[in-house]
């Protein structure tokens, strides 16, 4: 006789559940006997994985930075005696703000603010943009993700652009939210978009793309765009998502434009200048018309309290991280006048927390990356077309640098 059993409001029959749980135990192919009149459907080799979206079974996985301490074991080093210069973080820390108001927080064990509210009129006030423009992210990542939900219907050959060699997320973002990239590449000389181009693709394309990616500055070479092109952009019929995540290091600031134009985001991030990568905070400014759908998809506590706390407390404090932001661009032009000595490197222009260089003379990128990390100095290395040869390293305090200066003499 069949015994049925409640799971989760469903009723299972009791040879499927043994079956399952057998077969949980072994591989997770689950075999089902088979349906008789009148009983319910059941299925033979049932593949769990059967189930995943083609687009994402072949899809290659996001490489990410390795944690610190699994990369300390791997150099056989005390974590204190690494530099790391590889991910455009920034090595003076959190301001000692963060430190405090966390160990006083006392609401950890309630779910956190969902409008973020204290921090978006902090954030208004910083910006100078309404807090009715703003919404506060887990990380700048967690919006470009969100902007895509949004947007594409998957598998619709609904269409993006990006401007590579930029950063990677907006490239894994469309993937997983089954957006086709136009990939136009920056200029091989000086990392500038192709505007001609861009303006092309638009007049051409009987569907425009939903979004188009800026970064400025953009990663990994620092380069800004011009105001000029950004207009032109902004005149195309699509949403211009411009990512000013490192604008803190730059001469540019165009957040107050979204104010004017319907068809631009700015996205920012608290993970730069404020030293805050671990807490995952971004925040971005939108449209009116994008944003109040964007409430409606996003998780409700997408935002720690920590993180909330620890955002709040470093806009309470941005003197003293702005201070520490003029330091890292200080040290950036100190690099261009160190490394004028070694021939094998050419850095190119910056305005970030990092410096793109082209290596030359004999050696290779992979062999620069190596040398460093034997000595405990951490950078970031390509592969990838535009970026054969060059090295990123991420500007660090005058400790980290001095490190870092006779390591590249030594080698
Ligand atoms: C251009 C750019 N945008 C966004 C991010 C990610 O920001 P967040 O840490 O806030 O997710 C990064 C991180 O490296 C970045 O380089």
């Amino acid at each position: 006789m069949n015994c049925f059993c409640w799971f989760g409001g469903v009723s299972l029959d009791k040879t499927f559940l043994d079956r399952c749980s057998a077969s949980r135990r072994g591989s997770m192919r689950w075999t089902m006997k088979e349906s008789q009149p009148g009983e319910a459907r059941v299925l033979e080799d049932f593949d769990v994985e059967d189930g995943v979206r083609p687009e994402l079974k072949s899809m290659d996985a996001y490489i990410p930075i390795l944690p610190y301490e699994i990369l300390a074991e791997r150099l056989g080093r005390d974590p204190a005696d690494i530099v790391k210069l590889d991910a455009n973080e920034n090595s003076f820390g959190p301001s000692p703000a963060v430190a405090k108001a966390l160990a006083e927080a006392k609401y950890l064990h309630i779910y956190p603010d969902p409008e973020s509210v204290r921090l978006r009129e902090a954030l208004a006030e910083y910006t100078s943009v309404g807090m009715e423009h703003i919404l506060v992210g887990a990380g700048a990542d967690e919006l470009i993700d969100l902007l895509f939900r949004l947007l594409i219907t998957p598998g619709q050959g609904e269409t993006v652009v990006n401007f590579p060699p930029t950063f990677g997320m907006y490239k894994f973002d469309a993937d997983v939210n089954g957006a086709e990239v136009v990939a136009l590449t920056r200029s091989s000389k000086d990392f500038s978009i192709p505007i001609d181009e861009v303006e092309d693709l638009f007049a051409r394309a009987s569907k425009p793309p939903k979004m188009l990616f800026v970064t400025s500055p953009n990663n990994p070479d620092g380069s800004s765009i011009s105001d000029e092109v950004l207009k032109r952009l902004l005149r195309l019929p699509t949403l211009v998502v411009l990512d000013e995540a490192y604008y803190e290091f730059s001469d540019d600031n165009r957040i107050t434009w979204v104010k004017d134009h319907n068809n631009l985001v700015v996205l920012r991030t608290f993970s730069k200048w404020a030293a805050l990568a671990g807490m995952r905070v971004g925040y971005g400014a939108f449209p009116l018309s994008i944003i109040k759908h964007l409430w409606k998809i996003k998780q409700p506590y997408n935002v720690t309290v920590a993180s909330q706390i620890a955002a709040e407390a470093s806009l309470g404090d941005k003197g003293n991280l702005l201070e520490k932001v003029d330091k890292l661009i200080a040290q950036r032009h100190e690099f261009y006048h160190r490394i004028k000595s070694l021939d094998w490197l050419t850095p190119y222009p910056s305005q970030s927390n990092y410096v793109l260089c082209r290596v030359a003379g004999g050696r290779t990128a992979a062999g620069i990356k190596k040398e460093l990390s034997d000595r405990g100095i951490l950078i970031r290395y390509y592969t990838s077309a535009g970026l054969r040869d060059c090295i990123r390293i991420s500007m660090g305090t005058p400790e980290d640098m001095e490190k870092l200066y006779a390591a590249l003499s030594d080698i």
